[in-house]
């Protein structure tokens, strides 16, 4: 299979981390988001461990919640010592409640509004990383009234197109998210952030899209970035302490897409880095990465459970499930490809072709199409691979449909990390 955590046991049924997806299907009800704990531990390891074999001390992972974001993959994450990335009020919330250690925390986004950096310092953020210079003169003076200095990294655009989906391609120069390096601007951001008494320019932050399945693109951006470095070091003498090459290393979804070696990729670019450092004459800064996807999203599945089988002659056949666009819209949204497995048969033949359509009202709701399955009876189990980033964080309630819980599997027990919406959660804002 895909993965080494998905196996099939003695009755046939589809195992996930161990555990019979079957009967955590009845044990919990359905849709269901599944995590393999024991592997976002393993991932966030691996990508732990090449970061300090290859770069400088203090060089670490920051887990990009945006992701994943619950109490408890705050806890996990604190407790294999990694940072975070937050990007609302929402994400810094959960992970202050859940205990997270905020001076591990760098807080992103490109519209921070007054309340939300007043919040941010009171709950002792460690960084902004700040995306403009109205926000960069809007955090020195929320810093100056607490009397407070604040550190901040810069977001600079490096101009670059990773080759990804539009959508999530982030580095070119007109994206939203920061400031340009090719158009001067990012420079005479870093000297007004110099001369602010209540901010702490701390280093740079570029972040060139997602779902990236090489180091090259990283190369690229490095290249820029440090070149960037040392032209302002050289005309000013400012050298940062830290680089943040954000996330973007990609998971893989479906059997024709490339198994990443993290470990192996992160070296590249840690050896590409020290190359560059070294024909630029730099001391080589504490470097950051900021993976979301790829700590999370190879360690999710979700369980539905097959409803309607519709076969339209000569046309094409429909396998409806009972979730959709709302607990998962990749498909709706980028045409994102997923493995799917009747969990129930996985082994029977795939004789029967269909597109596994959701319940919402909307005919866009499509989890994938052309899928080769064994035709589903209703009441089947159904398994979506691949569903740990980005899914639950990116759920909805449209036509009011309820979210499903997320439930963490580990070596030693299964446990409700989010319990499901309940129809009361669903009215519980309305007056
Ligand atoms: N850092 C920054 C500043 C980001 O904007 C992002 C993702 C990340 C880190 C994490 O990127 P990752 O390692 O997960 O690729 N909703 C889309 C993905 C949007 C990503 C936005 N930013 C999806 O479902 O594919």
């Amino acid at each position: 299979m895909i993965y080494d955590n998905l196996a099939v046991n003695e009755k046939g049924h589809l195992t996930f981390a161990g555990y019979d997806t079957v009967e955590l299907a009845e044990k919990y009800g359905t849709p269901l988001y599944l995590m393999d704990e024991d592997k976002i531990r393993q991932r966030v390891r691996e990508y732990k461990k090449a970061m300090s074999d290859f770069m400088p001390q203090g060089s670490v992972p920051e887990f990009a919640s945006k992701a994943f974001s619950c109490r408890q993959i705050y806890r996990i994450m604190a407790e294999e010592g990694i940072d975070i990335d937050i990007v609302s009020v929402g994400e810094l919330y959960t992970a202050v409640t859940a205990g997270f250690p905020m001076e591990r925390a760098f807080f992103h986004g490109n519209n921070k509004t007054d309340s939300d950096i007043e919040f941010a310092i009171e709950n002792g953020v460690g960084y902004f990383v700040v995306d403009n210079e109205d926000e960069l003169y809007a955090v020195d003076r929320c810093a100056s009234k607490r009397g407070v200095v604040q550190k901040i990294l810069l977001r600079v655009t490096p101009g670059i197109d990773p080759h990804t989906h539009k959508k999530i391609s982030t580095g070119s120069v007109e994206s939203k998210f920061g400031i340009a390096i090719g158009t001067g601007q990012a420079e005479e951001t870093v000297l007004k952030a110099l001369d602010l008494e209540n901010i702490e320019l701390c280093g740079y932050h570029c972040h060139i899209g997602s779902q990236i399945f090489d180091a090259e693109p990283f190369h690229t951006a490095s290249e820029i970035m440090l070149k960037f470095i040392a032209d302002i070091k050289d005309k000013y003498g400012y050298s940062p302490d830290m680089l943040n090459l954000g996330g973007g290393l990609g998971v893989r979804y479906v059997e024709s897409e490339p198994e990443i070696d993290y470990y192996g990729e992160l070296r590249k670019i840690a050896e590409t880095i020290k190359k560059q450092c070294a024909q630029l004459q730099l001391d080589m800064p504490k470097i950051l990465t900021e993976p979301g996807r790829s700590l999370v999203g190879d360690s999710g599945i979700t369980l539905y459970t097959v409803g309607s089988v519709k076969e339209i002659k000569g046309y094409k056949n429909y396998v409806s499930v009972d979730g959709g666009m709302t607990d998962n819209p990749r498909y709706t949204l980028y045409e994102s490809p997923y493995t799917v497995i009747l969990a129930s048969r996985p082994e029977d033949k795939k004789d029967f072709t269909a597109t596994v359509a959701g319940r919402c009202c909307e005919s866009g709701d499509l989890i994938q199409e052309d899928v080769a399955m064994p035709r589903p009876e209703r009441g089947e189990i159904l398994a979506v691979l691949t569903t740990g980033a980005y899914n639950y964080s990116m759920a909805s309630n449209y036509n009011r449909i309820p979210r499903p819980p997320v439930v963490m599997l580990n070596s030693e027990r299964d446990y409700i990390a989010v319990k499901r919406e309940t129809l009361e959660d669903i009215c519980r804002l309305d007056v």
